[in-house]
């Protein structure tokens, strides 16, 4: 690898994590930019890619926001961006940048690019494939059940008996989306039901969990290819019910506990569990995933993945690597050099 490499970090984006990621982007050049020879391009919330220029205002402006006002009518993907680079950092959220369509573009492009292919992006994003590849890795899970638009229209009776059986409260969430957007907990059939049909306005595919009442949220992080590296498990404390919009995106809602005060086999576990989620989905660079502890019962299970996790500098990613001994910017310096061996 060059000793200043160019890589094209590649933010904001369609989705509701469109600000996490441009405060993810100013994080990382301020950390790095000596160590690497950043080409910042900012896509629009159309997912209109602003031109180079456009792009550096709108991540040295801190405040405002882009909705309908820059970059409507650049390109869709801008060619000449990918040209003469030496890596991609998709440093993007949710659908569009962590589900494999963008990954998708670079594969037929024959850039290389930070973290996960289209195979493990996607499935990261849609909690049913993700389900039943963790299924087929036999790492525990609660009970859940997925359900289709046209079957909830055709079949409903034979679907509420289903449903009834996880029990309640239960969690309803669209299965492609993150942010907690479209999430409820439910207490009974006809919140389950009302929440059933406002998910459905987000996705044509449902899931319908128990919930793990009482749980404490663990996450770890992973780092690596074939033979994945994983850090210090973190907790994640809110006030909030569950671990919603407002609580990720409010400031002071939510702190970040690294690394967790959990007995060691729990850690163990937790390590143990990440690591094969990821190789479960065929992870590539970085992942976090996300656990649920039930200390009553030291019920342990794997919530989920996440191939391209929050990244400004006290995001629960780079501080779990912190925490376990590597520094932000030696994090992405090494995600870099993977990119180039990845594929
Ligand atoms: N089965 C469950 N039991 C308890 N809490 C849950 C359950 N599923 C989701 N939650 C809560 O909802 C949050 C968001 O759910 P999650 O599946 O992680 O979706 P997203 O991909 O949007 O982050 C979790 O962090 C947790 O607080
Ligand atoms: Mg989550």
């Amino acid at each position: 690898m060059p000793e200043r490499p160019r890589v094209l970090l590649l933010c904001g984006g369609p989705s509701a994590e469109h600000d996490v990621s441009l405060a993810s982007a100013r994080s990382l050049l301020a950390a790095t930019g000596d160590r690497v020879a950043w080409l910042p391009r900012v896509i629009s919330r159309r997912g209109h890619w602003l031109d180079a220029h456009d792009s550096l205002s709108r991540l040295t402006r801190t405040t405002a926001d882009d909705r309908g006002t820059t970059g409507e009518t650049g390109p869709r993907l801008d060619l000449a961006a990918l040209a003469d680079v030496d890596a991609v950092f998709p440093l993007l959220h949710g659908p569009y940048g962590e589900d494999g369509r963008l990954q998708g573009a670079l594969e037929v492009l024959g850039v290389p690019y930070v973290g996960s292919s289209v195979l493990a992006s996607a499935v990261g994003m849609d909690k049913l494939a993700m389900k039943a590849l963790f299924r087929e890795a036999e790492l525990p899970q609660v009970a859940y059940r997925g359900v289709t638009r046209h079957r909830w229209g055709t079949q409903r009776e034979a679907v509420d008996a289903e449903l009834d059986g996880l029990g309640w409260p239960a969690f309803v969430k669209p299965a492609n989306l993150g942010s907690s957007i479209g999430i409820a907990r439910v207490a009974d059939r006809s919140e389950r039901d009302a929440a059933i049909e406002e998910a459905f306005t987000h996705d044509r595919r449902v899931i319908v969990e128990a919930a793990a009442s009482g749980a404490r949220e663990l996450e770890v992080a992973v780092l690596g290819l074939d033979d994945p590296r994983t850090s210090v498990v973190g907790e994640i404390h809110t006030e909030a019910a569950f671990y919603d919009y407002a609580a990720k995106y409010t400031p002071g809602a939510a702190s970040l506990d690294v690394p967790a005060d959990v007995p060691a086999p729990v850690a163990d576990a937790c390590r143990a569990y990440a690591r094969r989620a990821f190789q479960a989905i065929d992870g590539a660079g970085l992942a976090r995933v996300d656990l649920f502890w039930q200390p009553e019962r030291d019920a342990l299970w794997v919530n989920e993945i996440n191939t391209m996790p929050g990244f400004t500098e006290t995001s629960m990613f780079p501080r779990l690597w912190a925490a376990t001994g590597l520094a932000y910017p030696d994090l992405a310096l090494h995600l870099i050099e993977l990119a180039r061996t990845a594929r």
